[in-house]
């Protein structure tokens, strides 16, 4: 594996890979890697020949309460983990090199960025459009593969790449579950013991709403009560949002006649986490 920590070496490297014609498949991560991350990067090894990793914990898209300067990492071990994966190329750039100075370009997203975590979070996805339009223009991928986990990302960048022309795929995998079905996330590390044990509330209530729907709902209120009542039952953990919103618009439907993507965040005290599931009402007549 290549380790690259500035934008001419990428660069220099991405030419050599034209070269070879090799397909560059690119994983971006902020690091502290797990298995769901490492989902990732496999699927990029069936979708590339090439596959690069970038690692940047990225300012841009904290704001200024939030935990930028506490989030986990830990390099030399995701590098010995992306080795071990076979990847390519690991592009870790640091802070100075992709902002030499205050950015003055603003990506924005009107209307589907100041709803969900957007709306506690604003400016978070005007930072994640940034950094992402930065690793496109970067390392030219064919492809690049983000996690489900992060939907609302997904469907922006996914938006991002269609309405800014970039010339890459972008594929959304499967979140990845903990035995006990809490999604994996770095930010779990945050979790004290009794707070673990209750974290698994957020994919339990999204089951049981996707049970409902399953059943016959077709109210998004009620689903939303479901949510609401199933996160509510456990004394640990504050619901910061449940909907059941379309999964194109992000907006929240009459009825559910159409693909839905039910999504929380809930805190277990200063940790923040994130779930979701797109769920597809079954066919009615
Ligand atoms: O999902 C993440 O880890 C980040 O938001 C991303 C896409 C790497 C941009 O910093």
């Amino acid at each position: 594996m290549e380790t690259v920590e500035t934008i001419a070496g990428a660069r220099a490297r991405r030419c050599t890979d034209r070269a070879a014609g090799r397909r560059v498949a690119l994983v971006p991560t902020m690091g502290y890697l797990h298995e769901g991350h490492l989902a990732l990067v496999r699927r990029a090894r069936e979708l590339g020949d090439a596959v690069w990793v970038s690692i940047f914990v990225n300012p841009t898209q904290f704001g200024p309460n939030e935990d930028f300067e506490r989030y986990p990492r830990d390099l030399k071990r995701d590098a010995a983990l992306l080795e071990a994966e076979g990847v390519d190329v690991l592009f870790a750039p640091t802070v100075e090199e992709m902002y030499p100075r205050e950015p003055v370009v603003k990506v924005s997203f009107p209307g589907l960025d100041n709803v969900l975590c957007g709306a506690s979070r604003p400016g978070h996805f005007a930072g994640v459009g940034l950094v992402v339009a930065k690793l496109f223009n970067i390392v030219e991928p064919h492809v690049a593969v983000f996690g489900q986990k992060d939907a609302q990302q997904a469907l922006l960048i996914r938006r991002l790449a269609a309405d800014l022309s970039f010339p890459v795929e972008i594929e959304v995998t499967p979140t990845v579950r903990e035995p006990d079905g809490l999604a994996m996330s770095s930010r779990n590390t945050y979790l004290s013991p009794t707070e673990r044990a209750a974290a698994p509330v957020l994919y339990r209530a999204l089951l049981a709403a996707a049970g409902a729907i399953a059943a016959g709902e077709r109210d998004p209120a009620a689903v939303e009560a479901l949510l609401r009542a199933t996160v509510g039952a456990e004394p640990l953990a504050g619901l910061e949002y449940a909907v059941c919103v379309d999964a194109e618009t992000l907006g929240r439907p009459e009825r559910i006649g159409r693909p839905v993507l039910l999504a929380l965040a809930v805190r277990f005290g200063a940790t923040r986490l994130i779930d979701n599931l797109p769920v597809t009402p079954p066919e009615e007549g």
